[in-house]
């Protein structure tokens, strides 16, 4: 099976349907026009980071309420680029889970009203879902089974995707996620809110075997655990409070991205996949791009690699799962909450 012979059961939805996604899980403002579920004829990322910056992390009420601020502009933005009118698309879709509840509640009300002034199917979308789907919207030549490593603010997992809608989750981590780890980190070194892309900047100049920082559960499994790792950081800057901090950054990254590799390889191997695919936030990291990439040569399987602007959160993403889910359910109903703790629909 590959990812471009879909068999959508609905009729009216091919590769001329126009979706205009909408994203506001966190602290991103994002909406897209993708038709086809493949071809992205917009996609407008408002982010917030500034806002949350001087709080160190995000603040939800404050997410909230810059969402509704933003949200109307960052659309008209997308309908503007991708030259449409509200009236010419198929479907509004936005992402309902999992997420801050005041945040999601944005971006669902809106698209159900737009759904509704246009006439046309409103979809609700899972966030993960819609990150497994930003690998594909660049990558036509997938094939199917492969693992997903999603790498997030909030989320660190391996996932088997056997089919469409048609997963299972091989590992993920005991504790905080990798980009947790890496905002965790990032604020301890006084680099700032978020750690994740301070540390990619301030590693180039440091030394990444510097310090050998421990790699949590590296030997076998498929799960992680990145909290030992965090205080094996403070630990060492206490202890040594002359270590230069791109030296620490350096080696902290390269503790995350061994184990993060490692492990996405032997899912790989475990299951047989014939692809490797990365996605989430962290997947904007330098040297996760160059490490995965250089594993996927090495062990001769077709590695994947979103831009960096699919990696993290954007409504391309979104329109372009909403694109399956309408396919294959339909339209979700008018009533569909937001569910901050929204799971992935895993197989049995
Ligand atoms: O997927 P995302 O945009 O939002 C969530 O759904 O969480 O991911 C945000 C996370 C943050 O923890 C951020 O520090 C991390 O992704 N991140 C990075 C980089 N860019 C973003 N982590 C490491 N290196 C980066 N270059
Ligand atoms: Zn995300």
């Amino acid at each position: 099976m590959t990812t471009t012979d879909p068999t959508l059961a609905r009729p009216g939805v091919d590769v001329h349907t126009r979706i205009l996604g909408i994203e506001t899980s966190c602290d991103e403002t994002a909406a897209a026009v993708v038709v086809g579920g493949r071809v992205v004829r917009s996609s407008v990322v408002s982010s917030q980071v500034d806002i949350h910056a001087r709080f160190g992390g995000v603040v939800p009420e404050i997410a909230s309420r810059a969402h509704v601020d933003l949200l109307t502009p960052v659309i008209a933005e997308a309908l503007v680029e991708a030259g449409v009118d509200g009236s010419e698309l198929d479907a509004v879709a936005a992402t309902y889970g999992p997420g801050l509840v005041g945040a999601l509640l944005v971006g669902v009300s809106t698209a159900k009203a737009l759904a509704l002034v246009w006439g046309v199917p409103f979809v609700a979308v899972n966030h993960l879902e819609a990150h497994l789907y930003a690998a594909l919207l660049e990558d036509p030549t997938l094939e199917l089974p492969i693992v997903v490593l999603l790498v997030s603010g909030g989320h660190t997992m391996l996932i088997e995707m056997e089919g469409h809608g048609r997963y299972r989750m091989l590992g993920s981590t005991i504790d905080d996620a990798a980009g947790e780890a890496f905002d965790k980190v990032g604020r301890y070194l006084g680099l700032g809110y978020p750690g994740g892309p301070a540390i990619d900047r301030i590693a180039l100049e440091g030394d990444p075997i510097a310090i050998r920082f421990p790699r949590a559960m590296l030997a076998e499994g498929l799960d992680f655990s990145f909290s030992g790792l965090k205080t094996s950081v403070v630990n060492h800057v206490r202890k040594h409070p002359e270590a230069s901090t791109a030296d620490v950054a350096a080696s902290f990254q390269e503790a995350v991205v061994d184990v993060l590799v490692t492990k996405a390889r032997r899912a790989a191997r475990q299951i047989g996949a014939k692809g490797l695919v990365l996605g989430g936030g962290v997947a904007a990291n330098s040297l996760l791009r160059e490490r995965f990439l250089s594993a996927c040569v090495e062990d001769g399987i077709h590695g994947s690699l979103p831009s960096r602007a699919l990696c993290t959160d954007n409504a391309a993403m979104v329109a372009a799962a909403a694109w399956w889910r309408l396919g294959t359910d339909g339209p979700s109903p008018l009533d569909t909450g937001a569910d901050p703790n929204l799971r992935l629909p895993l197989l049995p």
